[in-house]
């Protein structure tokens, strides 16, 4: 039997904005609790959690204060334990969100190297050092943060003077942990037996390719700053750095020590696929997120070309290729594909201007029924089976986002793809809180009423209803062509703009062109993304066909 994790749909929990249990217009704990058989019902086989760890909340729990316990906003370890049984339960196994890169500022560790003071065994957890200048004033390099301004903060010492610096390659309230100290080393392992003993079944890791620095702290100089996207190739100073694939052979071992397949996942923003293959040898990660799908424009060239990368370099190192569309930091690809450009970048830049929903969602439906034909895992982010569009008329008065304190980040608010989830009813907060509660913590739009799990349920043509099905029949047949161990084959002649190929048994036809095109003969449709009528397959749709 195959590894579960080699072929699995995940499905991610953002958990802030799923399901409020205790009517505080925030998700949590109970609220996913109390969904858990919509998920089961939705044929997914894992949720990927994101984090739920105390935490100050400057960036939705991405600065975390102790990673023991949770954010009283989620629910206690209580809750916790009774999640993770359950959710085992109804068959989904569960994979928390580990945090490595930085703490909170207002984690005790942080804390106390700022009370200790220079040099002190305290400050070597993180990175602390002197200004540039003669009165030090200037910071240590000229590297940014991620989300706008310095990547580096000026401390003020007992005396009142100003003192060193610290980094952090994202918001100042998320101090970067220094991975060559012993002590963090060591804590982290401690804090992933800590949630394995409790049962969960593995972890995303938080920017896994940033976890080590230069230690020469050189400039970028002229070099590509990049935001995350954009990370460089060889020896950058803070991204994908060799040291850190040495960290992942500690953590694997840990993992190893346990029974049931326990797993990472690497969040891992690197520049193609040959560089991700590096964190998934046998002795480091089982598998990382693919970006480069997410990335892709709807074109069925770059779709194809980016596909047969990441399927080469990851079959040298025999680990799974994962496919992802959306997930909690990008725009909603049901809105990406609904304007005439339609790669990530483009939707940076047309952010905000008209989109055909309709078309975008068509694709959408299209684009998941094409990843679930290819080898490896997919991931469903949370809201996508609605065919949710991105939120980009937010008033800014309600963003939350850290990268929009900064005039010089010119980023997306990424709350539009935050906004809560419609559940059912005909006004917000659509099911998302129990009557009587405070207001969602990002408005819903009205025009949601129409994309309610509710509604959704009752109708057998929409976008839940296909996910529903879509799933099922890959379950089906996983083992006759769906799964991991099966190649994919190219089928020679696809007209242009057509991805064909083969998996075992099953044929997948996904039309990016123009016009619609005429299937195999021979074959029946086993389910399509939109009605086929005869053998045409229409515009803009994906089928998978099965010899008749
Ligand atoms: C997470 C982001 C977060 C950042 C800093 C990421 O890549 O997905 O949501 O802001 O790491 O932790």
């Amino acid at each position: 039997m195959s590894s579960w994790w080699r072929d699995a749909v995940i499905y991610q929990v953002y958990i802030r904005s799923f399901a409020d249990g205790n009517g505080d217009g925030v998700g949590d704990v109970a609220g996913l609790r109390s969904r858990l058989p919509y998920l089961a019902a939705l044929g997914v086989d894992a949720l990927w959690l994101n984090p739920w760890y105390a935490s100050p909340q400057v960036d939705a729990g991405y600065d975390v204060s102790d990673y023991r316990r949770l954010d009283p906003l989620f629910g206690d370890l209580d809750d916790a334990k009774a999640l993770i049984q359950e959710a085992h339960a109804h068959g989904l196994r569960l994979i928390l969100d580990i945090v490595p890169n930085h703490t909170s500022d207002q984690h005790a560790w942080f804390q106390s190297a700022l009370a200790a003071g220079p040099g002190s065994e305290a400050r070597a957890r993180y990175h602390f050092r002197p200004g540039r200048g003669a009165d030090g004033s200037e910071p240590p390099t000229d590297w940014p943060s991620i989300f706008g301004g310095p990547a580096w903060t000026r401390t003020v010492d007992a005396d009142g003077k100003p003192g060193d610096w610290y980094l952090h390659l994202f918001a100042p309230e998320q101090p970067d942990l220094n991975w060559t100290n012993q002590q963090v080393r060591r804590e982290f392992e401690d804090i992933l037996r800590f949630w394995l003993d409790l049962g969960v079944d593995g972890f995303r890791i938080d920017v896994a390719h940033g976890l080590t620095k230069d230690p020469a702290f050189p400039d970028l100089a002229s070099r590509e700053a990049g935001g995350m996207l954009d990370a460089a190739t060889e020896d950058h100073p803070y991204f994908d750095r060799d040291e850190t694939l040495a960290i992942y052979e500690d953590w694997r071992r840990v993992a190893d020590s346990y029974e049931g397949e326990r797993v990472f996942v690497a969040e891992a923003w690197v520049a193609d696929a040959s560089r991700v293959a590096r964190y998934l040898t046998s002795t480091r990660l089982h598998t990382a997120f693919n970006f480069g799908l997410l990335s892709c424009p709807w074109e069925a060239s770059a779709l194809r070309t980016e596909i047969d990368a990441t399927l080469d370099v990851l079959a040298a190192v025999g680990a799974p290729p994962t496919w992802v569309l959306s997930n909690h930091d990008v725009i909603r690809h049901a809105t990406r594909y609904g304007r005439a450009h339609t790669s990530l970048a483009d939707a940076r830049h047309l952010y905000g201007t008209p989109v055909d929903h309709a078309l975008g969602e068509r694709r959408a439906r299209a684009a998941v029924q094409l990843i679930n034909a290819l080898p490896g895992g997919t991931y469903v982010y949370q809201g996508e089976e609605l065919g949710l569009p991105e939120v980009e008329d937010l008033p800014p008065s309600v963003w939350q986002d850290p990268n929009r304190r900064y005039k010089d980040h010119d980023g997306p608010v990424r709350d539009g793809c935050r906004v809560p989830l419609p559940w059912s009813g005909d006004a917000p907060p659509f099911g998302f809180s129990p009557d009587g509660a405070t207001a969602p913590w990002l408005p819903q739009p009205a025009e949601w009423k129409n994309r309610t799990a509710a509604a959704e349920e009752q109708e057998p043509d929409s976008t839940l209803s296909r996910y529903r099905a879509l799933l099922r029949t890959r379950r089906d047949w996983l083992n006759r062509g769906l799964g991991a161990s099966t190649a994919l084959e190219w089928l020679p002649n696809a007209p242009d703009g057509v991805l064909a190929f083969r998996r075992g048994e099953v044929i997948c036809y996904a039309n990016l062109s123009a016009a619609p095109v005429e299937l195999p003969a021979g074959h029946r449709v086993l389910i399509a993304s939109e009605p086929v009528e005869g053998t045409v397959l229409p515009v803009d749709a994906a089928a998978w066909l099965v010899a008749e």
